[in-house]
């Protein structure tokens, strides 16, 4: 009698279960394979060896061998899926980007939380000063309708103020003209009729906010900028009021030792107007560039409502008065941290901002 070429089939395939089991990953159960289940693994061996059985005992060992095989394959199987899990997993653990995680190596600077810029801090700064004196803060739009940036202000449709006032128009398919406004003074329009309409006159307010024109940058001009505009409406206001209220705001934010002055001006909604200056703090009255060699700077225009405009709001100019300014905020800060040109600003260099955290 012959010996059955499959009577160690069992520890076979125990063995090689125990082999399966052992594999550590995708790549080495790719490579062990052939040995497995391969041409010149141990079960195409014994598959061979069949040939010498009677056909009977052939049939019977043939089917023994397959399910040894197809125990043997699921196996594989069910180890491959483990590995490509397992492996996907530390992949996927490995690429996590944390957006949380700061990586302190090679930043140029250290890491340190973020400030207000040097805009919003002056802004903030100036809001301070004029609220100690009881303004009130409030705010209006920057896309304004032709009549609030112009006409409202008395500033009709040819007036040569809208030469220097020129901005950028905003096409929202209306017949009415939209501009960005070029100053924050369309807010004293709103802030007069919702007194009127609310009769809560008088109104003591600063308002400030970013403004536009088709300016060209150079070093006090940006196309973009702020100002602070200033209302006061009360009953028999002065011209005396307005500069007791900007010489208090000169010595509060920029300190006892800077002079500034008024320069007769003009503006087509006050009368009269003034310009507001203040000596250059870059080279202290001596002319540079900055103040275009006139030792001055211009920090913004002033005057008494025109009564052409209290009137168009519906405030009686018989009984009440007041008087308006708009000063750059920029501009403000530029004096008071005696920086250059005012582009450096806008440039976001870290060394620049750095300085005002
Ligand atoms: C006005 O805008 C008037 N609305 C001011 C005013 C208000 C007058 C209330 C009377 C009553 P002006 O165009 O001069 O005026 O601008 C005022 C200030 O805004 C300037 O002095 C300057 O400080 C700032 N400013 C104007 N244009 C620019 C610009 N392109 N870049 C930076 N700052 C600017």
């Amino acid at each position: 009698m012959t010996t059955s070429p499959l009577k160690d089939l069992a520890q076979q395939v125990d063995g090689l279960l125990a082999i399966i089991g052992e594999l550590a990953s995708v790549e080495a159960l790719l490579e062990a394979e052939p040995s497995i289940t391969g041409k010149r693994s141990i079960l195409s061996t014994l598959q061979k060896s069949l040939g010498s059985l009677e056909p009977s005992a052939r049939r019977d060992a043939g089917a023994q061998l397959q399910d040894a095989r197809r125990v043997v394959e699921q196996a594989l199987e069910e180890r491959r899926l483990v590995l490509a899990t397992s492996a996907r997993r530390e992949a996927l653990a490995r690429d996590r980007l944390d957006l949380g995680d700061v990586v302190v190596e090679n930043v140029l600077w250290p890491v340190s939380a973020g400030h207000p810029g040097l805009v919003a801090s002056t802004q903030r700064q100036l809001e301070d000063v004029f609220v100690a004196m009881g303004f009130r803060v409030s705010e209006g739009p920057e896309v304004e309708s032709d009549w609030y940036n112009f006409e409202a202000l008395n500033i009709p449709p040819a007036h040569p103020a809208r030469g220097l006032w020129d901005t950028f128009y905003v096409d929202l398919g209306e017949p009415e003209t939209v501009v960005l406004r070029t100053h924050t003074s369309p807010t004293q329009i709103h802030l007069m009729e919702e007194a009127v309409a609310t009769h809560t006159l008088p109104i003591h307010a600063v308002m400030p906010g970013r403004c536009y024109r088709r300016d060209a940058p150079d070093a006090r001009h940006l196309a973009t900028f702020h100002q602070i505009e200033g209302l006061v409406v009360d009953r028999g206001i002065t011209f005396a009021d307005l500069a007791g209220v900007i010489d208090t705001f000169t010595r509060a934010f920029f300190g006892a030792d800077i002079s500034s002055r008024l320069r007769p001006g003009f503006f087509p909604f006050t009368e009269p107007s003034a310009e507001f200056e203040i000596t250059c703090t870059i080279c202290h009255g001596e002319g540079c560039r900055t103040c275009s060699q006139t030792g001055w700077i211009e920090l913004g225009g002033c005057g008494m409502l025109d009564p052409a405009v209290l009137e168009a709001v519906g405030i009686d100019p018989e009984l009440w008065s007041g008087f308006a300014f708009g000063f750059g905020i920029d501009r403000c800060a530029l004096m008071r941290h005696q920086i250059a040109d005012i582009r450096a600003m806008t440039e976001n260099d870290v060394r620049f901002l750095r300085q005002f955290s």
